[in-house]
């Protein structure tokens, strides 16, 4: 295995399409409460609208030689960005918008590596480097993260990285973890 890391840029996120589609998928076949919701997430109607809404964004990808096995998606939003409405529940903020002092949060937004590559220490460089962009912001101190239901390991990956659970949302579809 020889890993080394890239940056993309907002123009290149074809690159990780098919990684985004099964992240999509492993996130269904996780999930519990509402897996049918993932039925129309995919590239095209969560990165794409994503990326091209977000002040800013940060992609970086892991390689083995020429193969994509990983990446991580952050991003900078306007907390009203996270105000919204899933299936036929009604439009729910998915935190506390008096909570966040300034306008904007950090987000990581999407993060899978590939079966086969997991538990290498490959997550956590990708996680360090999307941690360091996000923190580059200075006037923004709250960051998110949204893990959906049935997702054990990611949560006690991000918690051992020092996120916080704070609550859950949208019928416990997606528990909302913090920096904070
Ligand atoms: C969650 C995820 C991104 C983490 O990435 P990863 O590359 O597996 O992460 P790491 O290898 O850096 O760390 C994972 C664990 O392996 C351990 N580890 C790190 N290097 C290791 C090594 N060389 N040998 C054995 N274990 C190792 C870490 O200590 C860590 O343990 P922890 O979770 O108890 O803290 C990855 O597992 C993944 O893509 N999962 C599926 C998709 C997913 O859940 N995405 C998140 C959506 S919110």
């Amino acid at each position: 295995m020889s890993i080394h890391y890239e940056i993309i840029s907002d123009d290149n996120i074809i690159c990780i399409k098919d990684l985004c589609n099964e992240l999509m998928a492993y996130q269904k076949s996780k999930a519990h409460i509402h897996p049918e919701w993932f039925d129309n997430m995919c590239f095209e109607t969560r990165m794409i609208p994503s990326v091209k809404s977000a002040k800013a964004n940060f992609i970086i990808i892991a390689k083995d030689d020429n193969e994509i096995v990983g990446y991580a998606y952050s991003n900078i939003c306007p907390k009203e960005t996270y105000s919204g409405g899933f299936a036929t529940l009604e439009p729910v903020n998915f935190f506390d918008f008096d909570s966040v002092k300034s306008d904007d949060i950090g987000c990581l937004s999407q993060f899978y590596i590939k079966k086969g590559y997991r538990q290498t220490g490959i997550g956590t460089v990708l996680f360090e480097k999307s941690m360091d962009w996000l923190n580059s912001f200075k006037s923004i101190s709250d960051l998110f993260i949204f893990v959906s239901n049935g997702n054990s390991n990611a949560l006690k990956f991000y918690q051992g990285k020092g996120f916080k659970i704070s609550h859950q949302i949208l019928d416990g579809f997606i528990t909302v973890l913090r920096n904070t």
